[in-house]
């Protein structure tokens, strides 16, 4: 295990800002990932795990101790007895190169989440999710190392508490674990999801319905007039995907958000979400505050694609990222009386 010293972390994010690690290490297995948290604790350096950089905003001073890429590859299949199939992936593979593989073998589970960023290792921490699927629903289990006793822990689905964009890994038991590997219980050639306005768009006036592979496609077609496919040369995909939530409003929020809304002639695009509460999209907040698409004609701005990524033109520093969030969440705030929260990990701030 090669320990390097003032990496740039940029290159190794989506979003291509921030400064660089102290120390850096790439852990191909769980033997040298216990090895670089033994070398971080014996040096007193805090660590970071990074995974595949996607929903990251890395602080222009960088990370001051050690961080740790989880590097662990492979893609292991097996049968399970309530007849679905499970898929033990390595924390560190590209999550699009294990989607693609399933998708091409004709399971189901994941096709929605196709073209997604980052690293298998990092779906269960914030309950990744996108057009009507997330992966709590094929989460069986996650392989993590205890950073409390050292041990290799196997939890079980119940144990990660899965919520919109989160689990135990980024609330209650944030900083614990490190994710090692993650199992997925997959339906063979079962019926693929389509439940998103996105989607259904897509395929209406289709005469059969589509299979996994032509979901897979679509999605990719979908996020790319998003900029949410990393494609070489499109700036409006050098972000962090999504930079809010959208926000989980009580039933009277949502009232009061539609009071001001009509006060400006305007209806709120609303989900129906967990019981009793209203998701409202973040995308449009901040349209209808002032931040179009192509907001911004500095080294930041928003998206010209999707309101909701705000993206370096180039050359941006995180203190001017960090800047736009604080100017978008205040004006947000003062006209929708509603506070948005950030989804990417801020790292080093
Ligand atoms: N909208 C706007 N302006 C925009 C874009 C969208 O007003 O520029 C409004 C429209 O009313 C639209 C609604 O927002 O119908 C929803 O937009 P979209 O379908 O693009 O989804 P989203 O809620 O903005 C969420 C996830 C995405 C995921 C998509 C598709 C969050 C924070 N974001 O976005 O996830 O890909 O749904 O399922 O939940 C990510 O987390 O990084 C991410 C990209």
């Amino acid at each position: 295990m090669l320990l390097q010293e003032n990496v740039p972390l940029a290159p190794l994010t989506t979003f291509k800002v921030g400064g660089p690690a102290r120390y850096f290490v790439e852990a191909q297995s769980i033997g040298e990932v216990e090895e670089a948290v033994a070398l971080a604790r014996s040096r007193r350096l805090e660590l970071f795990v990074l995974g595949g950089g996607s929903n990251l905003v890395v602080a222009d001073a960088g990370w001051p101790g050690l961080v740790l890429k989880v590097a662990i590859s492979g893609i292991e299949q097996r049968s399970s007895d309530d007849g679905k199939t499970l898929f033990e992936v390595g924390g560190g593979e590209p999550w699009d190169k294990f989607v693609a593989h399933a998708v091409m073998q004709r399971f189901a589970g994941v096709e929605c989440l196709s073209g997604i960023p980052g690293s298998v290792g990092g779906t269960p921490v914030q309950n990744v999710g996108a057009y009507g699927q997330d992966v709590s629903e094929t989460v069986e289990s996650v392989e993590a190392l205890d950073l409390k006793d050292n041990q290799v822990r196997e939890l079980c689905h119940e144990a990660c508490g899965f919520a919109y964009r989160s689990s135990i890994f980024n609330t209650s038991e944030r900083g614990r674990f490190i994710i090692l590997r993650v199992t997925y219980a997959l339906t063979g050639g079962g019926e693929p999801r389509i439940s998103y306005a996105d989607l259904e768009r897509h395929f209406d006036g289709w005469e059969s319905a589509p299979n996994v592979a032509e979901i897979r496609e679509a999605v990719r077609h979908i996020r790319a007039l998003k900029g949410m496919l990393i494609v070489p040369g499109d700036e409006d995909c050098r972000s962090a995907g999504s930079f809010f939530k959208n926000p989980v409003l009580t039933e009277a929020q949502h009232e009061g958000l539609e009071r001001r809304a009509a006060t400006r002639s305007l209806n709120v695009p609303s989900y129906p979400a967990l019981e009793m509460r209203k998701k409202v999209s973040a995308a449009w907040l901040v349209e209808h505050s002032g931040f179009r698409k192509g907001y911004g004609s500095g080294r930041v701005g928003i998206s010209h694609k999707h309101a909701l990524a705000i993206v370096n033109r180039g050359g941006a520093s995180a203190a001017e990222v960090l800047a736009l969030k604080d100017q978008i969440q205040l004006r947000v705030e003062e006209i929708w009386g509603v506070k948005l929260e950030p989804e990417p990990v801020m790292v080093g701030f």
